[in-house]
């Protein structure tokens, strides 16, 4: 194992996880060993939470995030399990040992440098003589002055060029194809993987180079070429841009779809713009976003496509409590295009015009519907209506209900009834549900992850109550008769035979050890049955018994089952011999 258990165990010592979540989350209720704050990874408005100073965890009882000190500081951080401990370390004052994760370090810290001598190496081949057909390709786009901010640069046509150039830097074959700059080609030697493209660094918010992204300067295909993801580069964690977005004073992140509309946007004084690269947004990149701002202008393509993915990028960025404007890009496929033939001060206006989502899905609302008609009015209504009844707020509502009801022509009262109406209807299967999930606790009580799914949800949940009880007192519980093979779950066995070999060697249990050994999903499993409302001690010694018993007989239950089908099948066969015997 990489780092080993006394380590961690000393680092979380020494990184109390109430000071630690500190630092980023005002802890302004407390109730027992648990204090609470508004959660960090997603927006609320009433504190839901937890830290827990005792089991030193942390628990949002709203988003069902959780895990240890170190998980705390992977999530708010963004850093990979090593980088999370490197943190804490140099936060305590701590040396981190010489063994395990430092070699990789070491690799990592490499592949930087190779990224950075490499944007280097096409940076200057796009100033050079030899670099013409790089330099007309950017003079013809219009973004010549953005080639030094944004760090351009070209890869030249030929097939080693970068090759050559980083192993005479002393770079090696292997660690030029772990980092995505290199193949291996038919005869074994290697060939540059970016070939006559314009080069775009991706430079992460720390101003490290960490993958690129190459336009071919033709009109060949593929047109963009990236980095495969590497040990420094997840695509799905990056934004392009958002080390120079970062440092914008607009109060906004402009989000685009292509590379050269974020260039374009930053030369036309738009310089908080980003994109995802080669991918559609996702989660860990909104927010990644949410970081830096509160808001959000999404400007994608013009085309169907580009709209389609605007919704579904509304729908990864809403839940963050981000406030979210849609540009229409009127006349133009793209910003880029935009801002070329219209120039800068057209676009400010459109931003300064844009509405917010609601107007904007009011308005594709609208497309949908024949308005002519009296059938399609009456869509466009029924429609709109859901889409306002959802708003929060009375205020919100009416503003944007009188717009939807002049929009085709009816009473403001008959549209607002409608809307209450939906609400009311909204607000009643709202209870039922509550309802419905109180009386089936036991399905309600499935994990979020569904690779994390039980499969018998009623020896899971004692298989839970077991762990719980085990994190509230490791000394009662050292010794339990279970195996992992006992749990019908197998996260939960998992989680069991880590639990059960910490307390049997020190009675105690450390959450930051296990970090290392399971996935931020698994602890946020673990960490939430940890923050179950908790038993006296008095009630606990019956209530393991309980749950071991009801593993037991779910497990007999189990078997019978299979005895039961295997018994069926017997019959089924001899019956089958009985009519040949007859016949
Ligand atoms: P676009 O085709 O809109 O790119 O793709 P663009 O940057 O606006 O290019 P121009 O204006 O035509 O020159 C949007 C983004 O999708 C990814 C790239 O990140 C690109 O910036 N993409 C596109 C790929 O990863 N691969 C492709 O082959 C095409
Ligand atoms: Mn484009």
């Amino acid at each position: 194992m990489p780092f080993s258990q006394d380590f961690l165990d000393e680092l979380a010592r020494r990184n109390d996880i109430v000071d630690v979540v500190s630092g980023y989350v005002a802890l302004t209720k407390r109730s027992g060993a648990n204090q609470f704050g508004l959660c960090p990874f997603h927006g609320e408005k009433t504190p839901s939470f937890s830290v827990n100073a005792d089991k030193q965890i942390y628990h949002c009882f709203g988003c069902g995030k959780g895990g240890s000190v170190i998980n705390f500081i992977m999530e708010i951080e963004n850093l990979s399990f090593p980088d999370a401990v490197q943190f804490l370390a140099r936060r305590a004052g701590m040396e981190v040992p010489q063994d395990g994760y430092d070699a990789d370090r070491g690799r990592r810290s490499r592949m930087l440098e190779l990224n950075r001598d490499a944007a280097r190496y096409f940076h200057s081949q796009l100033i050079a003589p030899s670099g013409a057909p790089a330099q007309d390709y950017v003079r013809r786009r219009g973004i010549v002055s953005m080639v030094k901010p944004f760090g351009l640069g070209y890869a030249p046509d030929g097939w080693q060029g970068l090759t050559d150039a980083m192993t005479a830097k002393g770079y090696t074959r292997q660690e030029l194809i772990d980092a995505g700059l290199a193949r291996v080609g038919k005869k074994g030697g290697l060939y540059d993987y970016f070939r006559d493209r314009l080069m775009f660094p991706v430079i992460d918010v720390r101003g490290s180079v960490i993958g690129f992204s190459g336009r071919i300067l033709s009109d060949g295909e593929p047109k963009y070429l990236n980095s495969p993801d590497t040990s420094v580069y997840s695509k799905s964690r990056s934004l392009f841009a958002l080390n120079l977005a970062k440092k914008s004073k607009n109060g906004y992140i402009l989000l685009a779809e292509g590379n050269i509309d974020v260039v374009s946007l930053h030369q036309a004084g738009f310089d908080s713009a980003v994109a995802s690269l080669g991918t559609s947004l996702t989660a860990d990149q909104a927010r990644l976003i949410a970081r830096y701002t509160d808001q959000v202008i999404i400007a994608y393509d013009a085309d169907a496509a580009g709209q389609k993915a605007a919704q579904r990028a509304i729908g990864i960025l809403q839940p963050l409590d981000l406030k979210i404007k849609v540009l229409k890009i009127p006349g133009a496929k793209d910003p880029d295009e935009f801002i070329q033939e219209k120039g800068p001060q057209a676009f400010r206006e459109l931003i300064e015009r844009s509405g917010n989502q609601i107007e904007y899905r009011l308005e594709e609302t609208a497309a949908q519907f024949d308005l002519s008609t009296d059938e399609g009015r009456l869509g466009y209504l029924r429609a709109a209506a859901r889409l306002i009844a959802s708003l929060p707020g009375s205020v919100e509502r009416e503003i944007y209900g009188v717009r939807a009801a002049e929009k085709v022509g009816v009473s403001r009262d008959a549209f607002l009834t409608e809307v209450a109406r939906i609400r009311r209807q909204n607000a009643a299967a709202a209870r039922k549900k509550e309802t419905r999930d109180a009386t089936a606790p036991l399905q309600a009580a499935q994990p979020k992850d569904r690779s994390l799914r039980f499969t018998n949800v009623r020896s899971a949940v004692a298989e839970e109550g077991v762990l719980a009880l085990m994190c509230q007192y490791p000394e009662q519980f050292g010794d339990l008769p279970l195996t992992a093979d006992d749990f019908t779950s197998p996260a939960l066995g998992k989680l069991y035979e880590a639990l059960a070999g910490q307390i049997g060697r020190n009675r105690s249990v450390s959450l930051a050890a296990l970090s290392q050994q399971f996935s931020p999903e698994e602890m946020t499993l673990l960490t939430g049955i940890c923050q179950r409302s908790e038993l006296p001690a008095h009630a606990a010694e019956q209530a393991m018994k309980d749950y071991i018993n009801k593993i037991q007989a779910e497990k007999d239950k189990a078997a019978r089952g299979r005895d039961m089908r295997a018994y069926a099948e017997k019959l089924k066969q001899r019956k089958g011999y009985g009519h040949k015997d007859g016949s």
